[in-house]
């Protein structure tokens, strides 16, 4: 299966049966101009929280696709009110098997608002099992001993973490995840986008390989197979 990075949290994961976009924020994206949103096709949305930096081309995506908007109970209510039909509400703890696999709805230690305030319910991330493999995407969180549990249930062996610090953990308390995690496979997201998460590629690659992991920076608009 193939991944492609759209910029901050945001990657399309093509599995054999479906294209799963996670927390579309391009449009609003300097990073990101490069990416034509109105080009990408998906099959399902997965929404991680409410923050404007997960969710800002969602609505137009869904309308435009007739894609299927997974999320918290929260988030979908919000976007069926502005007219989305598709959906599937969820909540942490549950998993659900779609024509892709299962996913689950997964703890993260984080906060969730809709942009006009709306509560956004609890911020989650995704457990996936897809096309024989086991994908982790964290979502906005801090470093969390629940983690420790997903390495113990999960044969993990793609983890989707956020290395920017300052709004969720930064590369040391990374590393420290993928140990809980049990898995050495991480795909850096949420850096460099706005000022205060600005990272030192060189150095936070170096960190990882000190620790005997594997982190792989993504360049917006390139695909990788997993
Ligand atoms: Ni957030
Ligand atoms: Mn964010």
């Amino acid at each position: 299966m193939n991944i492609t990075y759209f910029g901050h949290a945001c990657f399309l994961l093509e599995t054999s049966k479906a294209k799963i976009l996670f927390d579309p924020f391009i449009a609003p994206n300097e990073l990101a101009k490069g990416i034509d949103v109105d080009s990408i096709e998906c099959d399902y949305v997965l929404l991680s929280h409410g923050h404007e930096d997960h969710i800002a081309d969602a609505e137009s995506i869904l309308k435009r696709t007739n894609a299927t908007l997974v999320s918290n109970f929260e988030i979908v209510s919000w976007h069926e009110s502005k007219g989305i039909k598709h959906t599937h509400p969820m909540n942490i703890g549950g998993a659900w098997k779609f024509n892709f696999g299962w996913a689950k709805y997964v703890y993260a230690s984080h906060s969730s608002v809709m942009p006009d305030g709306t509560y956004g319910g609890n911020p989650g991330g995704w457990m996936l099992e897809v096309d024989n493999q086991v994908i982790y995407y964290a979502g906005d969180t801090g470093l969390n001993t629940e983690m420790r549990l997903l390495g113990e249930r999960y044969a993990i062996d793609w983890a989707i973490l956020p290395i920017g610090d300052n709004f969720t953990m930064g590369p040391v308390d990374a590393t420290k995840a993928s140990d809980f995690l049990n898995c050495s496979n991480v795909i850096g997201m949420h850096f460099d986008t706005f000022g205060y998460i600005q990272i030192d590629h060189k150095e936070v690659k170096d960190l990882f390989a000190k620790t005997r992991k594997n982190l792989t920076l993504m360049e917006i608009g390139a695909t990788k197979e997993l």
